[in-house]
């Protein structure tokens, strides 16, 4: 597995049950899959149980968040070495509802990025401009401040961090990026990781598109110049999630 890679963000979705019934069809749907590495991020009321549903599947276990400290006196937080604990290998960082809604500065974006990897959790960056940024076409500044400062620190391998492009306007609108847009800036993050790390981990490294992706828009962003998804809305049915996968399958 693994020339693809899709990650299903369930964000605040699904009750134990209804988590479980998911794996339960996805996992007989996707069995089989030879170019796709899944990972499914549940709430973190989900995720135990999400786990012990993926055992033995090659379906990997994500969080939606952490903290950037490994244990403490940090009330109503979520540790890096917990989310191993619970069987995580992915977590996301820099959400843009967690920038946006939480208020999530590029520091704190930064710290949980450093924690993850120290406990061996490959973080999954997202960066995106708001619509406003795109139209006075700060959208290039935006990303690649983005990430600079996200990365601040942080020795990047093809194997230590993946990237999704997530511009802000696209996300749960129904109005995706087009592949277009998506491909230009996924060159402008390739050569500002090039310029952190070299050109030749820089190709490497995962690099997403998320925001509005569903199996009637996705085919065309598999041309070439990204690996795969991050998927909302359209992770959150077995059969929809699956039809992602098979595009992915058959590209
Ligand atoms: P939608 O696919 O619902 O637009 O959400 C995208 C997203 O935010 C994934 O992290």
């Amino acid at each position: 597995m693994g020339q693809f890679l899709l990650i299903a963000n369930w964000k605040m979705y699904k009750s134990l049950s209804q988590a479980q019934a998911f794996c339960r069809d996805f996992i007989l749907l996707s069995r089989g899959i030879k170019k796709t590495k899944v990972v499914i991020c549940p709430p973190f009321t989900a995720l135990s149980t999400v786990n012990a549903s993926l055992q033995n599947t090659g379906i990997k276990l994500g969080a939606q968040d952490l903290f950037w400290m490994e244990k403490g006196a940090y009330t109503g937080e979520i540790s890096p070495v917990q989310l191993v604990d619970t069987g995580c290998s992915y977590v996301i960082v820099g959400h843009s509802e967690r920038r946006q809604i939480i208020g999530e500065t590029d520091k704190i974006i930064n710290n949980k990025l450093k924690a993850a990897q120290k406990s061996g959790l490959i973080p999954v960056l997202c960066v995106g401009e708001t619509l406003e940024e795109r139209q006075n076409n700060k959208a290039e500044e935006i990303v690649r401040g983005q990430l600079l400062s996200a990365l601040e620190g942080v020795s990047v391998t093809e194997s230590n961090v993946v990237i999704a492009y997530e511009p802000i306007w696209a996300i749960g609108t129904g109005i995706n990026a087009s592949y277009q847009d998506a491909l230009e800036m996924a060159g402008l993050i390739r050569q500002t990781l090039g310029k952190i790390s070299n050109n030749k981990i820089a190709e490497r490294i995962p690099l997403l598109y998320g925001g509005s992706v569903k199996t009637e828009n996705f085919a065309a962003f598999l041309q070439g110049g990204l690996d795969g998804a991050l998927v909302g809305g359209a992770s959150l049915e077995a059969d929809s999630f699956f039809n992602i996968v098979r595009l992915c399958e058959n590209a």
